[in-house]
Order: structure tokens, then sequence, then C-alpha cells
């Protein structure tokens, strides 16, 4: 993989180039994202209010070393339809990822199961992770079902852990997979 600490990083799946973004990326469509009530509540917040210089200095905290804001391109198009995130935490070698589908058009078609699948190697290998986690509030059914559909374990329900911003709290669930199981799964063709 195409990557070097501090670099961009560049790859690609069967149908999307995955590449780190950069402030340019910051245009009308990505920066609508951060303002769908829909896609936020998937964050478990209100829209933010972003225009593109603040959607700019977003994407520029991230640095290609220790945090990672990666845009997914599909292919034909070059459109983007959706950003991947991943915080590697080197001490501890496990990674935090989350992702966001901004284009609704390509939910329900599997976007993130090929993304994590492609990403998954750069992760365990490349960055030398031994776990990969994700937390999500407890009522984003499709993040459940996609941890699930790819082998994490559900390893705890982190009890009114969040505020939610249509008030009161939320649970927080938590998915791990260990660098052994996806190696299993691998050997097994499953990712
Ligand atoms: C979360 C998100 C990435 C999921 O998109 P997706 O990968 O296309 O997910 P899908 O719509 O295919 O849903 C995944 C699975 O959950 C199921 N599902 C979705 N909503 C459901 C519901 N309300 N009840 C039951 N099952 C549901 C789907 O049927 C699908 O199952 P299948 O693969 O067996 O068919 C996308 O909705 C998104 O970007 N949301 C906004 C940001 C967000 O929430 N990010 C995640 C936080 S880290």
């Amino acid at each position: 993989m195409n990557w070097e600490p501090g670099k961009p990083l560049i790859t690609q799946s069967e149908r999307f180039i995955i590449r780190s973004l950069s402030a340019k990326d910051a245009g009308p469509i990505y920066t609508s994202w951060w303002n769908d009530a829909e896609i936020q509540k998937g964050f478990n917040f209100k829209p933010r209010g972003w225009d593109q210089q603040r959607a700019a200095q977003h994407i520029e905290t991230f640095d290609n070393r220790k945090k990672f804001h990666l845009g997914i391109f599909e292919k034909q198009t070059k459109k983007i339809i959706g950003f991947f995130a991943i915080w590697p935490n080197y001490t501890k070698k496990v990674a935090l990822t989350n992702i966001c589908i901004g284009d609704k058009a390509w939910w329900g078609k599997g976007v993130t199961l090929e993304v994590r699948a492609r990403l998954l190697p750069f992760i365990f290998n490349t960055l030398g992770m031994e776990k990969v986690e994700g937390e999500i509030h407890g009522r984003n059914l499709p993040s459940i079902y996609n941890y699930k559909a790819m082998g994490f374990t559900p390893e705890a329900v982190v009890r009114e852990h969040l505020i939610s911003p249509f008030g009161g709290r939320v649970d927080a669930y938590h998915f791990g997979l260990l660098k052994e199981e996806w190696l299993e799964m691998r050997k097994a063709g499953k990712l």
C-alpha cells in the first residue's frame, strides 16, 4: 500500500479509490454531509452548520499518522461518496474507526463491508495494530449489523454513556476485532 507516516494514503477496493482527503476536497458535497440531519444522527450529533471553510479545517486536523480521514471515491465517476476515519493508538496498538456514506444512493450496497475489508490489512499490517474497535450509539442499527456481518465481537454495552443531542442519554456499543480473528477469517476466505 502506498503510504509512509505523515504522507497521504491511497489505495483501492473493487469499486472505490480510497485516499487521504486534503482541504481542497471540502467541496459542497462533502460539506453537506456535516449538515445533514440523518447522517449526523448516525454520529449522535445534530447538523453542525458548517461551511466549506470549516469542513476544510476539519480535514486539516488529520495528519496521516495518528489520524486518517480517507475519502471514498467511486472509480467510474471519481465522485466522493463517503469517508472512513482511523485513529490508531500506537501505545495500545488498538485503532478506532468510523465510516460515513454521505451519498445515500450508496446505502444498502455493501460499501461499508468493502471499504472496511480493504483497510483492515493497512490497519493490522502496515500500522501494526492488534485490535480494531468501533464505538457507536445503541440506536445505529446499520452499523451494528455491519460490524456483526464482518465478524466483530459485540464486547460491551456501556450504559447511558453518551449524551443524545435529542435529549437524555444513550448506550454506547463497543465492537472489537482482534488481529488473530482477522487472520483466521482471511485464512477461511471470509474477508
Ligand atoms: C452507517 C452507514 C455507514 C451504513 O450504511 P450501509 O453500510 O450502506 O448499511 P446498510 O444500509 O446496508 O445497513 C447494514 C445492514 O443493517 C440492516 N439495517 C439497516 N437499518 C436497519 C433497521 N432499522 N433495522 C434492521 N436492520 C437494519 C440492513 O438491512 C443491512 O443488513 P444486510 O447487510 O443484512 O442487508 C450509513 O448509514 C451512514 O453513513 N450513516 C451516517 C453515518 C454513520 O452513522 N456512521 C456510522 C457511525 S460510526
